[in-house]
Parts: structure tokens; sequence; C-alpha cells
């Protein structure tokens, strides 16, 4: 097994962080392998914003359904589309999840929270989020002491199929 292949296999959510701040270059790094992520026709329809401060962190928190861990992170992405482009959730998805190795790799935990049926105008209103972009998820980060126990995760044998079903 390679590196990266046990990077992914022993990648876990993680919602329990510890205060050490994440260097601007870290954060930097996370986001890049986000810019670098496939996009449909290349359009890259997204804006990434990185929210440091304690204050804005909390806000979120108590703002996103499932998201209340937010406050103890000590970085939050708030990975956006840009409505009116088809696939831009797609996009999105496929750059948080570039992030969310990236950060592991960086020895930074992460956990995708959801905004989408979400009702996330609060955080539009705290952040200055445009109008013309959709909050389509959170990327809560920081450093942590213990990785958490692996999720039941199905079985390979179970989930795949071979030329037809
Ligand atoms: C589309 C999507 C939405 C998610 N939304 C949330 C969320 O709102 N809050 C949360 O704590 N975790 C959220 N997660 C993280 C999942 O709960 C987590 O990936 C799952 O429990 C499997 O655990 P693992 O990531 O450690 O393998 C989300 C993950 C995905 C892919």
């Amino acid at each position: 097994m390679n590196d990266f292949i046990r990077l992914i296999k022993d990648r876990r959510s993680v919602r329990e962080y510890t205060d050490r701040p994440i260097e601007k270059r870290i954060l930097e790094e996370i986001v890049d392998a986000g810019r670098l992520a496939p996009s449909a026709r290349n359009i890259q329809p997204w804006k990434f914003l990185m929210v440091t401060e304690k204050g804005k962190l909390s806000e979120i928190a108590k703002q996103v359904e499932w998201g209340h861990f937010i406050k103890d992170s000590t970085a939050c992405v708030v990975i956006c589309g840009e409505k009116g482009v088809k696939r831009r959730v797609e996009d999105c998805c496929l750059a948080a999840e570039n992030m969310i190795l990236a950060a592991k790799s960086l020895g930074v935990g992460s956990c995708y929270v959801a905004a989408l049926q979400k009702d996330v105008e609060g955080v539009r209103n705290l952040l200055n989020v445009p109008e013309n972009l959709e909050i389509v998820c959170f990327l809560s980060l920081g450093y942590f002491e213990k990785n958490p126990e692996p999720h039941d995760k199905k079985e390979l044998e179970d989930v795949i199929h071979w030329e037809s079903f």
C-alpha cells in the first residue's frame, strides 16, 4: 500500500481540535489543493472563504445545524459556488475532498459540514457572502490529538460490481 492510499484509509472526520492555530502557509496549501480539483468544463465556479477569527467561528457554529463543533475549530473554509453554473455543487464537493485529503496529509483534521438545504442566511450576512454565490458546504479545520475511531464502512465486496449488476 502506498502512502497516499494509506492516508485515504486512515482519514476520519475530525470534530475535536486543539487550540494550536494553523499556520497561514498551511491554510493556503489546503485551499490550493481545492483550487486544483477537477471542474466540469474547467469553469472552476468556486470561491473559498477562510475564517479564522474565534468570534466568527463561534457564530457560524451557532447558525449551522450539525456544525456546533466549528466553534472548537481554528479555521473554517466556507466553500461557495457561483449560482447559475450547472455543475457548481459537484465541483465544490470535489474541491472539498481535495482539501480534506490535503489537510490530512499536513496533519490537520477536518470535517465536511453540509450547507445545502440548511438555513445559512445568517452566515451569509455575517460574512458578507455576495448574493451570486451559494454556500455549498463548510470545512472545519484544526490540529487534533487523536484520530477518531473508524466509522463502519461497507465492505468492498458489498459495493463493487463488475460489468453488470
Ligand atoms: C455530503 C456530506 C454532508 C455532511 N454533513 C455533515 C454535517 O452537517 N455535520 C457533520 O458533523 N458531519 C457531516 N458530514 C460528515 C459525515 O458525517 C462523515 O463523513 C461520516 O459520518 C463518515 O465518517 P468519516 O468521514 O469519519 O469516514 C458530512 C459528510 C458529507 C459527505
